[in-house]
């Protein structure tokens, strides 16, 4: 676990600090929500915990005073190749390095697996997070929609 803190909106001048945890517990109505507001849809019933405990090689969560404020989803093959999903953060924690932590500590958590490779696929307008700050370099990769 460890602990980050950055300002708030300066108006507030609160010093927020933000928690990190790769692997770090969390429930099911946290996930949804943070998953409802990234991606614009109502909340659902998700069984996330079954997900994350059956498939996941781990996840990142991201707390402060007020509950969860990013996760990301690490599943893989078992192997050498891990995947990244599920990257979010709260809006109202971005723009302050969140995201970019908690990618970071999912490819900590990868490497110390055993991984080889970290796999992500994104929309085009992503490629300033995730090549820029995240440190991912671009490859040639395909995708189906099934
Ligand atoms: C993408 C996301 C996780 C970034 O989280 P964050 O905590 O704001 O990221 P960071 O603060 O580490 O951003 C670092 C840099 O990455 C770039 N960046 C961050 N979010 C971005 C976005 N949505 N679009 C383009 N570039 C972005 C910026 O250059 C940013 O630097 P800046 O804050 O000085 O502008 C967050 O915007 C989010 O949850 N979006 C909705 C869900 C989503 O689309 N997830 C990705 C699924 S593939």
């Amino acid at each position: 676990m460890e602990r980050v803190a950055g300002n708030e909106a300066a108006a507030s001048l609160r010093l927020v600090t933000v928690v990190f945890e790769w692997r770090g517990a969390v429930d099911d109505a946290e996930i949804e929500a943070l998953h409802a507001e990234a991606f614009g849809h109502e909340p659902t019933a998700f069984d996330w915990r079954s997900q994350l405990e059956r498939h996941s090689l781990g996840w990142v969560c991201a707390r402060d005073d007020d509950g969860l404020v990013g996760f990301v989803n690490v599943p893989w093959d078992g192997a050498r190749h891990a995947f990244l999903v599920d990257t979010i953060v709260a809006a109202r924690a971005r723009h302050r390095g969140v995201g970019t932590r908690l990618v970071a500590l999912a490819v900590e958590g990868a490497r110390a697996a055993g991984c080889a490779w970290l796999h992500v696929d994104f929309e085009p307008e992503l490629l300033p997070f995730y090549l820029e700050a995240a440190g991912f370099r671009p490859t040639p990769a395909g995708l189906i929609r099934l």
